[in-house]
C-alpha cells in the first residue's frame, strides 16, 4: 500500500501516519491496479483504483470505479439521534445495550471489535458509552485513524472523542491478557479504559442479496474487506473475556454458530442483536 505524497502534507502528520501504518511514500506514481491513499488538504482519502471484485474470482469488477473514500465523524455524529429514553423500548440495539451499573462505577465500557466505518462506535459514544474499537483492515484503519484525528480537533466533538474513543489498528483476538488487566496495559491513554462491560461484534456476512447494503457500505465491505470467515473465533474470544454481555449483530436470516446459541435476541426489521450473558 502506498501514500501518494505529491501534496503539501504537514511533516509531523506525514511521519506519524506512515509510521503507524507502515506505508511507503511515493512522490508521484499512481499505481494502476491497487488501492492507494492521498491527503487532500487535511483529509485522507482511499482511492480504490479498479480493485478486483473478490466474489468474482479476479474478473474486473463491473461496477464503475467508486469515488475516493474518506470517513467524516463530525458529519456522522450529527446524523445520530441521541436516543431518548422513550425510544429504548423500541430500539433493539438500545435494549441490548441496557445494563445495570451503579453510579460510582462510571460509564459503561464497551469494546467494538469490528469498527468498520466507525458508525456504530459513534452511536455508542453518543449514548454516553466509553468505547474501545478495533479494526484490522489495512484499508479502513487509516481512514478511521484520520477521521478520529480530525474529529479530535473539533471544538464540540473533540473533547468527547478524546475522552471516550480509543482506537487500535489490530485484530481484536490478539488482545487477550491485556484486556483482563485493569487498567488496560496495551493502549496509550489506557488509564481511561478498564475491562469491558459489553463486547459488540458486527462481523461481515456474505450478503444474501447483492443490494443488501447501501452503495457506499457495499463497496467498502464487499469489495474491499470481504466476509469475516473467522467470526466464530471472534465470538469465542469475546465470551472468554467474560463481560456482562456480548452482543452480535446478525442479519435476521443468519443462524448463530452451532453450540453458541444466544441467551436472548433483540429483533429489528433486517438485523437482530443476539445477546450472550457469559457470566450466567
Ligand atoms: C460489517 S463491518 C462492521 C461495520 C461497523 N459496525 C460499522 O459501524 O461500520 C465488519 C468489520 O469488522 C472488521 N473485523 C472483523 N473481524 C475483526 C477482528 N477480529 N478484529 C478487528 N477487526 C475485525 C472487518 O475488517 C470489517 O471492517
Amino acid at each position: 500500500m502506498l501514500l501518494i505524497s505529491n501534496q503539501n502534507i504537514e511533516p509531523s502528520l506525514k511521519k506519524s501516519f506512515t509510521e503507524t501504518f507502515s506505508l511507503k511514500i511515493s512522490e508521484d506514481k499512481v499505481p494502476r491496479n491497487s488501492p492507494y491513499f492521498t491527503f487532500s488538504g487535511d483529509k485522507l482519502s482511499l482511492h480504490l483504483n479498479n480493485i478486483m471484485d473478490s466474489s468474482e474470482e479476479k474478473k474486473p469488477s463491473k461496477m464503475p470505479s467508486p469515488s475516493p473514500l474518506s470517513f467524516d465523524f463530525i458529519d456522522t455524529w450529527k446524523r445520530i439521534k441521541p436516543g431518548p429514553k422513550n425510544q429504548r423500548k423500541k430500539d433493539p440495539l438500545l435494549k441490548a445495550l441496557t445494563i445495570k451499573k451503579n453510579n460510582d462505577e462510571g460509564p459503561i465500557r464497551l469494546i467494538d471489535a469490528t469498527c468498520g466505518t466507525g458508525k456504530d462506535s459513534l452511536f455508542f459514544i453518543k449514548q454516553g458509552i466509553k468505547t474501545l474499537a478495533y479494526e484490522r483492515s489495512p484499508y479502513l484503519a487509516p481512514l478511521l485513524w484520520d477521521a478520529k484525528r480530525r474529529a479530535s480537533a473539533d471544538p464540540e466533538l473533540g473533547p468527547l472523542i478524546q475522552d471516550n474513543f480509543l482506537f487500535s489498528f489490530s485484530d481484536a483476538v490478539k488482545h487477550q491478557e491485556s484486556l483482563k488487566s485493569e487498567p488496560l496495559a496495551s493502549l496509550p491513554n489506557s488509564s481511561k479504559f478498564k475491562t469491558p462491560d459489553i463486547i459488540f461484534l458486527d462481523p461481515m456476512f456474505p450478503p444474501k442479496r447483492k443490494k443488501a447494503l447501501p452503495k457506499k457500505e457495499m463497496v467498502i465491505f464487499s469489495e474491499l474487506v470481504g466476509p469475516d470467515h473467522d467470526q466464530e473465533t471472534l465470538l469465542r474470544w469475546a465470551l472468554d473475556l467474560r463481560p456482562q454481555r456480548v452482543i452480535v449483530k446478525r442479519p435476521i436470516w443468519a443462524d448463530p454458530p452451532e453450540n453458541l446459541v444466544p441467551d436472548t435476541s433483540y429483533q429489528g426489521k433486517t438485523v437482530k442483536f443476539d445477546t450472550y450473558f457469559p457470566n450466567l
